[in-house]
């Protein structure tokens, strides 16, 4: 928890409204550590929560509007009446409140008006999901703040609907999925046909993990990520002609994959390989991390990023370039990008005496081919979201 964070929340948040808020919840960012594109796919992630968090203060207020203000981005509150709040803005953080409050409301549940502000320590467009931070936050916010009782399950599901319907970019459940469940301390293994936790796996003591930003922005609703989407698809429904019982990428092996080859274009048939790839690569890591091989789970974080890079070719220069350092850098035992890709971040998992030489000369290198600096972030897995 940030508590500087918090109590400058606080404070704004009295300076603002005359009053202190009702409510205050917090929602993490989260870290998808291996299982790329998968969970649209009904398949399996290791992912993680992150300690950095979005925090929501709300007071619900007897007015018809809705006065909302972020920290360091718009400190001033902006006044929305309620019934404008289906009305989307370009580019506005706060489309990420509205699609909340249109599926909460879709859902049956009444919100009045409130006074709410809120501030995050998420890097933003960074690839550690802090839209599904704020979404998962201000749900939990606004249930408790208007008497309304959603299991952790909806939260996310609530979440992630209001990324697909409001602010239009076609994604999985994965991002408010880890905001709500992840664990301190652990990764956890998250499976899409179920919708379920299967289990924690504790992160082996000695390691960090290291997030490097590319820098290239990525934005999922303008990228390549819904016609990925699509490649998926179109797989599935060419194979389900043959083999109804196939509803899904998960309910194919890479093997059974390949017997399909032919009756898919070649570049469906590659993305659709790079899923079950990923797919086998998280039921091994978990073994692996079991077990303790730390070496051999690292390798399958870079195999994943190969098959990134040549299947499913959501990668770019500057991501494939961290990748390549951290193969010659010591102290590093694998990476690759995570997230949606097209730009965004690269996880590295590094030694943790080595990591603050590491980002150096990470740094270092990148700047020197790119000549700009890439951010690194020292992440460590926190808990799910919360009231506090
Ligand atoms: C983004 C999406 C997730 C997931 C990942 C790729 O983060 O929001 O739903 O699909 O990309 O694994």
């Amino acid at each position: 928890m940030n508590e500087n964070i918090l109590e400058r929340l606080h404070e704004t948040f009295n300076a603002s409204y005359g009053l202190p808020p009702a409510i205050v919840s917090r929602a993490p960012g989260r870290l998808e550590i291996l299982g790329n594109h998968t969970d649209y796919n009904e398949g399996l992630v290791l992912g993680a929560a992150v300690t950095q968090s979005t925090y929501f203060a709300i007071a619900p207020n007897s007015s018809g509007n809705c006065r909302i203000l972020s920290l360091g981005v718009e400190d001033t509150p902006a006044q929305i009446p309620l019934d404008k709040i289906h009305e989307k803005k370009d580019r506005d953080w706060k489309n990420y409140v509205k699609g909340v409050i249109c599926e909460i409301r879709r859902r049956g549940g009444a919100i009045g008006g409130f006074d709410a502000a809120i501030a995050s320590d998420v890097p933003l467009s960074a690839g550690m999901s802090s839209s599904a931070a704020i979404e998962v936050a201000a749900c939990m916010a606004l249930e408790k703040a208007f008497g309304l009782e959603f299991t952790p399950i909806e939260r996310a599901k609530i979440g992630q609907a209001s990324e697909n319907n409001f602010v239009g970019a076609n994604t999985g459940l994965l991002d408010q999925f880890c905001s709500v469940f992840g664990k301190a301390d652990s990764l956890i293994l998250c499976d899409f046909r179920q919708n379920k936790v299967l289990r924690n796996v504790p992160i082996p003591p000695g390691h960090s993990i290291i997030v490097v930003n590319s820098m290239v922005k990525h934005n999922l609703v303008e990228s390549e990520y819904n016609e990925r989407r699509k490649s998926c698809e179109s797989v599935v429904a060419a194979i389900a002609k043959r083999d109804p019982s196939v509803k899904a990428l998960r309910d194919l092996s890479t093997e059974k994959l390949d017997t399909f080859k032919d009756a898919v274009p070649l570049f469906d048939y590659r993305k659709a390989r790079h899923v079950t790839g990923e797919d086998d690569r998280v039921l091994k890591a978990v073994e692996l991390l079991d077990n303790g091989y730390l070496p051999a789970f690292g390798q399958l974080l870079f195999e994943s990023h190969k098959s990134s890079r040549t299947n499913f070719e959501n990668s770019c220069p500057e991501l494939d370039y961290l990748v390549e350092l951290a193969q010659s850098i010591p102290g590093c035992l694998g990476a690759r990008l995570s997230g949606g890709g097209f730009g965004g971040i690269s996880i590295h998992l590094v030694e943790e005496n080595e990591s603050e030489n590491y980002m150096r000369r990470i740094k270092t290198a990148f700047r020197m081919k790119f000549g700009k600096d890439p951010q690194t972030i020292k992440c460590k897995a926190g808990d799910g979201a919360e009231w506090l």
